[in-house]
């Protein structure tokens, strides 16, 4: 995967002097059928969350409140980019490397799951993931030529 499938997807937003709505419809508003649902919170001031790539799982990440900056790895290049917006989505393909850092006060960290959670999806070995992308290209490079 490359950094470009990542992306904001902007879901539906009503606006209403009442308060506004954002809904997000499974395989509709999103590439995948969501499985799962987690959130984080209450994250320290400084902390960093994420450290590790998914082998098949895919993610939709939602700033509900607050901001935090989400870095993306492919393995090849790296890009920051910040949620502040609670109608806005990151989408996440597999084999991502990211890294979730500055946290603001508050803030609450939504994910969409493609999957239920399975440990063995997970590579948290930074080299891992490298050599496991490399092996990636060299298999697409010699089925092409
Ligand atoms: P992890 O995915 O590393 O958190 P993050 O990427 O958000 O920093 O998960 C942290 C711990 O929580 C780890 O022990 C696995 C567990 N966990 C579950 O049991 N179920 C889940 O759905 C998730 C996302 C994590």
């Amino acid at each position: 995967m490359i950094l470009e499938d990542c992306k904001i997807i902007n879901l539906p937003k009503i606006a209403d002097p009442r308060g506004n709505l954002t809904f997000v419809e499974s395989s509709r508003h999103i590439p995948f059928e969501i499985k799962r649902v987690y959130y984080l919170y209450d994250v320290p001031g400084g902390e960093t969350r994420g450290g590790h790539a998914h082998k098949n799982l895919q993610q939709l990440i939602i700033s509900m409140s607050g901001s935090f900056d989400v870095v993306l790895d492919d393995g090849l290049e790296k890009k920051t980019v910040s949620l502040n917006r609670s109608y806005q989505g990151l989408y996440l393909p597999s084999m991502m490397w990211r890294d979730l850092v500055n946290f603001s006060s508050g803030s609450v960290c939504m994910v969409l799951a493609s999957e239920y959670y399975d440990e063995a999806d997970y590579y948290r070995d930074y080299d891992e993931f490298l050599k496991a992308v490399r092996k990636g290209i060299n298999n697409n490079a010699s089925s092409i030529s």
